[in-house]
């Protein structure tokens, strides 16, 4: 009900001053934002990639790039928060307007580019935090690092967050860097993750503690693509996958004004498409390697279908812009037991 009314307000507002302020009132609360999300409960407790998470609901990466809200963001109930996608260097994104709501549609499109303030600024955020739940790092590369560089970006990244991560995402999914989803192809994945794995390796050995590798893939794949990403995320024994990032088809919303837009569309449109990635992904790995499910979650339903798909673990974005707090607490309850 409280979120109804913010949101029509918030609704008034071009979309990407509406996201911050959002975030920055939810920081000027305070403690007060408990008040919406709801406490932990036993029952609600997953083990997955040797995490142990409060409840499956997460937040997906986007929302907060650079670990500026995790306390007020933690007190929304969620089990787990993903913040990224981070890059080694600092960042603008894209020429603004580069966030489009299409209401009608329960939908956003969105062409950020990877906006953020770097990783060493990320830590810095993250350190003032008080937050000590779940934490995925998300990792992805500098638009100007030519894409046979890429794995330096990933590996840069990888060292700087792996001691305060609890887990880490590589995003080679976001359709708004260019190139970045080609490192999905077969070729180039096996050589990025034979790189990445090394690396993790190397530094869980200094550090005396293995830290989760999770790969973010896009909900745009064949099925050939579908098997080869299965069968190397089993060869370099990848942690977890997350399926799905946003798509650059637009079926569903064909004919809205804002349909024609470059990026990446996410929200209710997504869901069948990155459920149906999720279910081929879960047939293929039988259970050897666990699922999150992310991509069109806008109810308890919603989310408890991506389990019934296979997943692990869920994660929200757009469902949360549109419906708030209450689909988190509905989305635990829809999976309790
Ligand atoms: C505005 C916006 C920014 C996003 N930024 C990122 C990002 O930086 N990294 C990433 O891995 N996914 C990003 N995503 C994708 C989401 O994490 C999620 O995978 C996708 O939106 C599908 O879920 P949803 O339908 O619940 O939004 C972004 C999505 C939106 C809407």
């Amino acid at each position: 009900m409280l979120y109804r009314l913010a949101r029509t307000a918030l609704f008034q507002l071009d979309p990407e001053t509406a996201h911050e302020l959002a975030l920055k009132s939810m920081c000027a609360l305070g403690p007060a934002v408990a008040l919406l999300g709801a406490g932990a409960d036993r029952g609600e407790e997953r083990t997955v990639m040797g995490i142990r998470f409060p409840n499956p609901v997460g937040l997906a990466a986007g929302m907060d790039k650079n670990g500026e809200y995790l306390d007020p963001l933690a007190a929304l109930g969620f089990g787990y928060l993903e913040i990224g996608t981070v890059t080694p260097r600092p960042q603008p994104g894209n020429p603004k307007p580069r966030l489009f709501r299409l209401v009608e549609h329960e939908a956003i499109i969105n062409r950020m580019g990877f906006n953020n303030v770097g990783v060493e600024r990320l830590l810095r955020n993250v350190e003032k935090a008080s937050f000590r739940g779940v934490l995925g790092i998300n990792i992805g590369k500098n638009f100007d690092t030519p894409i046979e560089r890429a794995a330096d970006d990933y590996l840069a990244c990888l060292e700087a967050v792996y001691e305060r991560a609890t887990y880490v995402a590589v995003n080679i999914s976001s359709p708004n860097t260019k190139n970045l989803r080609d490192l999905q192809s077969k070729e180039r994945l096996d050589e990025l993750l034979a790189a990445i794995m090394a690396r993790r390796d190397a530094l869980a050995a200094r550090a005396g503690k293995v830290k989760p590798l999770a790969v973010k893939i896009a909900p745009d794949l064949d099925d050939e693509q579908i098997g080869a990403i299965a069968e190397l995320a089993l060869k370099h024994r990848i942690d977890a996958l997350i399926a799905t990032n946003t798509t650059i088809g637009r079926a569903g919303v064909e004919g809205h004004r804002h349909a024609g837009e470059a990026g990446g569309l996410s929200g209710r449109p997504v869901f069948a498409l990155s459920t149906e990635v999720l279910r081929k992904l879960s047939r293929l790995l039988a259970g050897r390697i666990p699922l999150i499910g992310v991509g069109g979650i806008h109810s308890g339903a919603d989310a408890r279908a991506k389990i019934d798909a296979g997943a692990s673990l869920v994660q929200v974005y757009t469902g949360f812009i549109f419906h708030g707090p209450d689909l988190v607490a509905e989305a635990r309850r829809a999976l309790k037991g």
